[in-house]
């Protein structure tokens, strides 16, 4: 028998909220986000899964979408953060990889490239989030010299990114789509504002062209419950299994630096699975898992390949015993909160070491 941690990736989950997304873009077109390996998924299985389904990918860079070229992947590929020399233009113009054009000196680069074909480009405008993008006031002449230019093929799509959509009831996201709109007026284009939150809670945000990424993997972006949100399903699930059972009595102290002490006689079960393997050092005592379906807390700090958790009120818990560190039936995002981050950023760095294991019913 193999080490018990796996990260479960169901495909049957991603098409169902890909399909949420693709109903909520009303029209429009969903690109989903794969970026990071798909979020920690698996870049390849989760583009072959949705490649069907799809018009085209975003990710980060071009070695991300390299990858999905080399793993057979066709759809075009936009890059998210755009070329970083010419080199890459050429190469991009080549492989049917988009390009977003983040500043001047992005839109400069490919003007004075020479790529073998003319290249697909979308233009994102600097609303508010001060990250990438340009100037609203500039958008429109910028977006004609590309039209222009026989370096940039026809289709440009006009871009901008949410700082705050997750946040429902922050005006800064309708004065993000009011300097989109003002700065965009004349430029007749498709339109590409929409994240996942801007999908599931901003119906103003979505456009001919939208960007999911979070929800695609069953994760709301809301702190709190939502219509939609809610309609998500998890797609990864992090588990385990017990190893070992022992009774701690009274005073005595559970693993590294003594950080969670018996107020009872206790029994705790240690479980194959650590921050080596992407469940966060930083999780407090208390934290739930799963243990065949009932919920036990963490006690005890996370070892790099080890956890305990305080089963003295499931008498039934056993050696092999199955363990939910999050996914179907726990929560990420309450994981994530009890861990001081966001679901993000825990299935995110999910490491290479814990393999995945990809469900498809
Ligand atoms: C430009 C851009 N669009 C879309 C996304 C997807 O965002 P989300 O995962 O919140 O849906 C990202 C992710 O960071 C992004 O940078």
């Amino acid at each position: 028998m193999s080490r018990p941690a796996l990260a479960e990736v169901d495909l049957s989950a991603l098409r169902h909220n890909y399909d949420l997304a693709c109903r909520l873009s009303a029209g429009g077109k969903a690109l989903p986000i794969v970026k990071a390996n798909a979020y920690g998924h698996g870049a390849t299985a989760v583009a072959q899964a949705l490649e069907p389904l799809t018009p085209a990918f975003g990710v980060a860079c071009i070695e991300e979408a390299l990858e999905l070229r080399d793993s057979g992947i066709s759809k075009p590929i936009l890059l998210l953060e755009g070329a970083f020399s010419s080199d890459e233009i050429a190469l991009a113009a080549d492989q049917d990889f988009w390009l977003m054009v983040g500043s001047q000196h992005q839109a400069a680069a490919i003007l004075d490239s020479a790529p073998a074909r003319p290249i697909r480009v979308w233009l994102k405008i600097d609303t508010g989030m001060h990250r990438l993008g340009v100037d609203p006031q500039i958008a429109k002449a910028l977006y004609q010299t590309l039209m222009q230019s026989p370096r940039v093929a026809e289709g440009i799509v006009i871009a901008t990114h949410f700082a705050c959509a997750d946040e429902l009831d922050n005006p800064f996201t309708a004065e993000q789509i009011r300097r989109f709109d003002e700065g965009t007026q004349g430029i007749d284009a498709p339109r590409s504002l929409a994240n996942s939150a801007g999908l599931l809670g901003w119906p103003q945000a979505r456009g001919e062209w939208n960007r999911p990424g979070f929800m695609l993997y069953g994760g709301s972006p809301f702190a709190s419950s939502h219509p939609e949100g809610d309609r998500l399903l998890p797609v990864m699930t992090l588990k385990s299994a017990i190893i070992s059972i022992g009774q701690v009595p009274v005073g005595e102290s559970v693993g590294y630096s003594s950080i969670w002490t018996a107020q009872r006689p206790s029994r705790i079960a240690t479980v194959a699975i650590g921050y080596g393997d992407g469940y966060p050092r930083n999780t407090p005592n208390g934290t739930p898992v799963l243990i065949n379906g009932k919920r036990a807390p963490l006690a005890g700090r996370v070892s790099m390949d080890m956890i305990t958790v305080d089963v003295t009120d499931l008498p039934d818990a056993a050696i092999g015993d199955e363990v939910t560190l999050w996914g179907r039936g726990l929560p990420l995002n309450e994981v994530a909160t009890h861990a001081g981050t966001i679901g993000y950023e825990l299935i995110t760095r999910m490491p290479l070491r814990t393999p995945r294991k990809y469900l498809d019913q």
